[in-house]
């Protein structure tokens, strides 16, 4: 059995009269330790899969095991300590804390999860080290998705999920 499988998983958007398939019929299996890049053109499903992934988004019909477990059953509280412990997502749109700093954001993450790494460190592994007191709106876009990486990284999750991570940064 592989690390991550999706099987034939459906999502089904309706909003009032229509019905929009946003995955119909997926299925992948990653290995652990693999790292997998999706691709596909806007309006693909790829935020729709990793929404799933991250158990932010409940799926119409299918399943998605992750190390052995069926996260498309979880209740709330079994999902909300998945998505504390076992997962770091890096959001298309970063959705950074705009009143806290970039340490402080990387911080936030750290606080609520077990074998977090340390802020600061994570930080200079970005190339942030001379903005931690800076807030996301003292930022550039790309300086912001890196905060957003850190925040990720620092939580040293078993699941790095990351939305178009790269989108703003030119290196
Ligand atoms: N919350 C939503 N409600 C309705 N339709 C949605 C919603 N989220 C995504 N969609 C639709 O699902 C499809 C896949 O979207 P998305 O996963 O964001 O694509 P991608 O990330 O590949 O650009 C699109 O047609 C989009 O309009
Ligand atoms: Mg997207």
């Amino acid at each position: 059995m592989s690390y991550i499988e999706f099987k034939d998983v459906v999502k089904e958007y309706t909003m009032g009269e229509v019905k929009i398939t946003a995955l119909n019929n997926t299925n992948f299996e990653i290995e652990k330790g693999e790292l997998v890049v999706i691709v596909g053109p806007s309006g693909a499903g790829k935020t729709t899969a990793l929404n799933i992934l991250g158990g932010m988004d409940n799926l119409t019909s299918g399943k998605v095991i992750v190390d052995g477990r069926d996260i498309s059953n979880l209740n709330q509280r079994q999902l909300t300590k998945y998505r504390r412990e076992d997962i770091g997502f890096v959001f298309q749109f970063y959705n950074l804390v705009q009143n806290l700093t970039a340490i402080e954001n990387v911080e936030l993450a750290t606080e609520i999860c077990k074998d977090s790494l340390n802020p600061k460190e994570v930080l200079k592994k970005v190339g942030l080290e001379n903005r931690e007191k800076n807030f996301p709106a003292q930022l550039s876009g790309g300086e912001q998705q890196r905060v957003a990486i850190a925040r990720a990284i620092a939580k040293n999750p078993k699941l790095l999920l990351c939305d178009e991570p790269t989108r703003s940064i030119r290196l």
